[in-house]
């Protein structure tokens, strides 16, 4: 067997589990099934510690329970602790395939939540230096599994450094989180500005974490959307929705679960299921550049 149709089968496994812990009804699965490209998105920020690992758990784990097969890249070089948030020990992570010392299969982790982990932090400089022939290698290991994944949410770290910029110009959709802090609006505008300007990426998606009301949430977003109208031309800034400031989730972070999965009920874990259900119901407005083979056809410089 293969390696992709492998994986198909494991993944076939996880869809399994989705039913038989009777989440949603057959025909509601069966109707959410996904058709056409791996959705590539990113999530990024221009400071860190504003929730960007706990947005791609939640959204990542709310996806999979409406039905779309999940895979996680950690690609934060400084802070990566996705494996911490979701209670998962990675034995290898993607250095390990670049030695050739394991293949993509043996690395990417089925977490206990229902999605995939693919653990990279390790290797992300080493991603972006590699020589032809190496990067060739990973471009066909990863074109096996385009039919393995729905979407693939990408945890790129904070800042302006080239493999955040990387990972960015990459991904075919980007969630740009903010909070209310005055130095993450000021960090969310100086990448938008890089992003726009050197590698000409034009949509993106706010998404306003920790707000404690709608009305500040759409504040934050209004005066973002302003700065980035006055300033630079070209982009425009989608808003996505908003998650509010709740205990809940410092709690979860503390049982190493997404709070999505600890506290179905809270309001935070609502607000993540309604958002996945935009960024999924919004699959045929988006246009998309490309698909996960550009996406690494991309990353890889090809
Ligand atoms: N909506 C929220 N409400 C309360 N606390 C939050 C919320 N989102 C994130 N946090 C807290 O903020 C901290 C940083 O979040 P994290 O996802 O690790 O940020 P980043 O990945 O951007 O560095 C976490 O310890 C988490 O408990
Ligand atoms: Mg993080």
């Amino acid at each position: 067997m293969d390696q992709a149709s492998r994986l198909r089968m494991i993944m076939g496994d996880q869809k399994r589990d989705f039913l038989s812990g009777g989440a949603l009804p057959r025909d509601v699965m069966d109707s959410a099934a996904p058709q056409g490209p791996v959705r590539v998105i990113s999530v990024t920020s221009g400071k860190g510690g504003v929730g960007k690992t706990n947005v791609v758990g939640n959204l990542a784990y709310a996806m999979s329970r409406m039905g779309r097969r999940v895979l996680i890249l950690d690609a934060d070089l400084g802070l990566a602790n996705m494996d911490v948030l979701l209670g998962v020990n990675p034995r290898y992570t993607i250095q390990h395939v670049l030695s050739g010392e394991k293949n993509l299969e043996e690395v990417i982790l089925r977490t206990p939540s229902g999605f995939s982990l693919l653990p990279a932090a390790s290797g992300i400089q080493e991603l972006t230096e590699l020589d032809h022939s190496q990067r060739l290698l990973l471009l066909n290991e990863f074109e096996d599994f385009e039919d393995s994944f729905d979407v693939f949410l990408i945890d790129t770290g904070a800042g302006i450094s080239s493999n955040v910029m990387y990972f960015n110009f990459a991904a075919m959709e980007k969630i740009v989180v903010v909070t209310n802090e005055p130095a993450s609006l000021t960090d969310a505008y100086a990448l938008i500005k890089i992003l726009t300007k050197k590698y000409r990426q034009k949509r993106y998606r706010i998404l306003v974490n920790a707000a404690r009301s709608a009305g500040e949430a759409e504040r934050i977003y209004r005066h973002l959307s302003r700065v980035v109208d006055r300033y630079l031309s070209s982009p425009s800034l989608d808003y996505l929705g908003w998650v509010p400031y709740d205990e809940h989730v410092p709690k979860a972070v503390r049982r190493q679960q997404t709070v999505s999965e600890l506290y179905p009920d809270s309001r935070v874990s609502r607000s993540f299921a309604e958002i996945a259900e935009r960024m999924l119901e919004s699959e045929d407005a988006f246009d998309f550049e490309g698909d996960i083979k550009f996406f690494w056809r991309r990353l890889l410089r090809f």
